[in-house]
């Protein structure tokens, strides 16, 4: 699947947030590695915490179906949803990625003129996986 279908899945999940508080609406498209397309979006709380981002919905909604294994996401974001520049995953999310998704899995960045890409390496660089969980105390 072309970037830009991918691209085109996110911004329509930006659609869906329900981002009361914060007013920040966020979308996200993940690809499998099957070609199966799992869209997410941000679901705020009165209680603050319990705010769930784009990028994990799109992921607990894979792996509740099956899937693990997976190929890029692609995420925008903004204020009211108009993408006025990147909106790059916060941490949480990056470390969900890390759990399912090796350094080369590809996070494609939509900014108001296009993309960047970036892989989760270089994202989350030095990263704690199930690999280094399972060999612990070894
Ligand atoms: N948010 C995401 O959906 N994904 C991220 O990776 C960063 C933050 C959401 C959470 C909250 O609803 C809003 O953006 C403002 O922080």
């Amino acid at each position: 699947m072309e970037p830009k279908e991918l691209i085109a899945q996110a911004v329509e999940a930006m659609g869906r947030a329900y981002a009361p508080y914060s007013g920040y609406k966020v979308g996200a498209a993940l690809l499998c590695a099957d070609g199966t397309v799992y869209q997410g979006c941000n679901i705020e709380n009165a209680s603050y915490s319990p705010t769930n981002c784009a990028e994990r919905t799109a992921f607990f909604k894979a792996v509740y179906d099956g899937h693990r294994d997976f190929t890029a996401i692609a995420v925008c974001g903004g204020k009211d949803g108009v993408i006025t520049g990147a909106f790059p995953p916060c941490g949480v999310c990056r470390q969900v990625m890390r759990e399912f998704c090796g350094e080369d899995f590809k996070i494609y960045l939509i900014n108001e003129t296009g993309y960047e890409t970036a892989t989760l390496a270089q994202l989350l660089p030095y990263s704690f996986s199930a690999g280094a969980y399972m060999s612990a105390g070894e």
